[in-house]
């Protein structure tokens, strides 16, 4: 469990591998189209520089049997079978709030805005292990620009489907739901924060947020919402699920930094899953020379 289990983030891990050793987890139809046209994304530019990381990618079969998905199970291996029949047929997706033009958007119109491109981005899960994902998707600010944000919008609010007949976990209240997140507005048009829609070139499987969700990588991994339904601008900073939930432990910023720790555990080092012991985690996730400049003057241990 994320939170509240009793157990450490270390053990959280080990019993995931020591299961999937164990058990042999199959392979698992996760079979979803192929993107087409998926681009490169320049890399020359210091901010640019972030969006494709050397580390060794982390396999599709990790990717899409060790998830938080709580809509559907609290249990990491259980999320792609509670989701695998998952329907997003007729999904759309709201943008509204603070905007000169709010609009709701099909899936169609919504994936028209921007060519896909391919991002190699770490992502530091808050419970302390990692993994190294090639994400499809575009900027989330190519989005905004096309709603065309007023100057009173100060952060953005995203919101999960909420249906408890197609997503079970909601019949449970072990979270508020639906899910909710935000970013401050210079973080949501960061060129690194990213819409996506796929993994390893397909769309991306029910259990990773499909049809659509957020990647931010030099922040913890609860902040990266699935499944989005709603994308409101708004004057003041949003609600969000986690730090609802559990505000001494869960900030809104929510920045990796590993000389911050969990009141519960360390931050200083990560299991990358798939590999043999720990490596230091790195100051915003190895993305400081891209973001650093966001909490320029920042305590970062009291906005953590
Ligand atoms: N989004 C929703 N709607 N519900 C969730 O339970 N879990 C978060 C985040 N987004 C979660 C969510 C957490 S804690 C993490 S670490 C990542 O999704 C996990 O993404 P992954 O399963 O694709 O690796």
């Amino acid at each position: 469990m994320f939170i509240r289990a009793g157990i450490l983030a270390a053990s959280v891990v080990a019993t995931g591998l020591v299961y999937r050793r164990l058990n042999h987890v199959a392979a698992g139809a996760v079979e979803t189209p192929r993107i087409e046209g998926v681009t490169m994304p320049p890399t020359t530019t210091a901010e640019a520089s972030g969006f494709r990381v050397d580390d060794a990618e982390t396999s599709f079969q990790d990717i899409t049997h060790y998830n938080n998905f709580y809509e559907f199970s609290t249990d990491k291996d259980g999320v792609a079978p509670a989701a695998a029949n998952f329907e997003t047929n007729g999904w759309q997706v709201s943008v509204e709030g603070l905007v000169r033009k709010p609009r709701d958007f099909n899936l169609d119109e919504l994936l028209k805005i921007s060519p896909p491109e391919e991002r190699i981005y770490r992502m530091r899960c808050v419970e302390a292990w990692s993994m190294v994902i090639p994400w499809v998707g575009f900027s989330l600010s190519k989005l905004l620009d096309v709603v065309e944000p007023l100057s009173e919008a100060k952060y953005v609010a995203f919101e999960t489907l909420l249906d408890p007949r197609r997503m079970p976990g909601q019949r449970s209240d072990v979270l508020k739901w639906p899910y909710v997140e935000g970013l401050r507005m210079d973080e949501a048009m960061h060129p690194l924060t990213l819409l996506a829609s796929g993994l390893y070139g397909r769309a991306l499987p029910p259990q990773d947020g499909a049809p659509i969700r957020l990647v931010v990588p030099w922040k913890y991994g609860f902040k990266g919402i699935k499944s989005i339904v709603k994308i409101k601008l708004v004057a003041t900073q949003p609600r969000t699920t986690w730090s609802e939930y559990a505000p001494n432990e869960y900030g809104f910023y929510a920045n990796v930094n590993p000389q911050v720790d969990h009141p519960r555990w360390s931050q200083a080092s990560e299991q990358r899953i798939g590999e043999s012991g720990r490596r230091p985690t790195l100051m915003f996730n190895g993305y400081e020379e891209q973001v650093g400049h966001l909490y320029a003057g920042m305590d970062l241990r009291a906005n953590f």
